[in-house]
């Protein structure tokens, strides 16, 4: 089934919400860049829910396994993800966009200070996004450092493999690897800062 015949006329209500969700995001990645290298936005990535994965959503919470339902129920049938180089990047970001006039934040959970048992880390946050002369589009928006996304990458990757040989072993150690991740970018936060806060001081010399 198409994105089209799942979501019908909503698609581009759906697409237009992105795209605006995409140029916030955009403008903060140039806003937030000291130059050509020192960038907080790593890259963004954006999708529409698909058919399959969103009925399988409405599935698990026993409704309609309809587009229209999609739309009204899931907040993340439109989707992006900012993806930045270290921690205290994803909380200056967050701050950034809770001003943003296009959209309104209904909730945020931040499973990077308090991460899931698995050791999934992302701050996540539902919005509103609003779509000149149309209803306003629910969205999730998810913010995480580059080792998270490549972390929950190969988790979520496990995740939809059935009947996988060592599945314990392989979540032990993909959490081990997650805690790993969290205390390797707690390190280059702190080594960034240093080498910021020296190289400040030497511009002031
Ligand atoms: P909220 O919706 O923010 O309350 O989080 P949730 O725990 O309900 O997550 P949900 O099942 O709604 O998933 C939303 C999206 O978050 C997913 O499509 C994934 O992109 C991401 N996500 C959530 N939990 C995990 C996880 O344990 N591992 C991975 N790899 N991604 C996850
Ligand atoms: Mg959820």
């Amino acid at each position: 089934m198409t994105l089209d015949e799942f979501y019908g006329p909503a698609l581009y209500r759906m697409r237009r919400a992105e795209q605006i969700l995409r140029s916030v995001a955009q403008r903060y990645a140039e806003i937030s860049a000291h130059d050509e290298d020192v960038r907080s936005v790593i890259y963004i990535r954006s999708r529409i829910k698909s058919p399959d994965s969103a009925k399988k959503k409405l599935h698990r919470l026993s409704l309609p396994e309809t587009g229209e339902t999609a739309m009204r129920e899931i907040y993340d049938t439109v989707g992006i993800r900012i993806v930045c180089a270290f921690a205290d990047d994803i909380y200056t970001a967050v701050d950034w966009l809770k001003e943003q006039s296009e959209l309104v934040v209904i909730r945020q959970k931040d499973y990077c200070a308090y991460p899931k048992p698995n050791g999934y880390r992302s701050y996540h946050i539902r919005a509103l996004v609003s779509v000149p002369d149309e209803e306003p589009v629910r969205s999730e928006i998810q913010l995480r450092t580059i080792a998270e996304d490549f972390w929950a990458t190969l988790e979520h990757q496990m995740k939809y493999k059935k009947n996988l040989p060592h599945e314990e072993m392989i979540r032990n150690e993909l959490k081990r690897c997650a805690d790993e991740i969290a205390s390797v970018d707690l390190s280059m936060q702190t080594l960034r800062d240093i080498i910021l806060k020296s190289s400040q001081s030497t511009f002031r010399l």
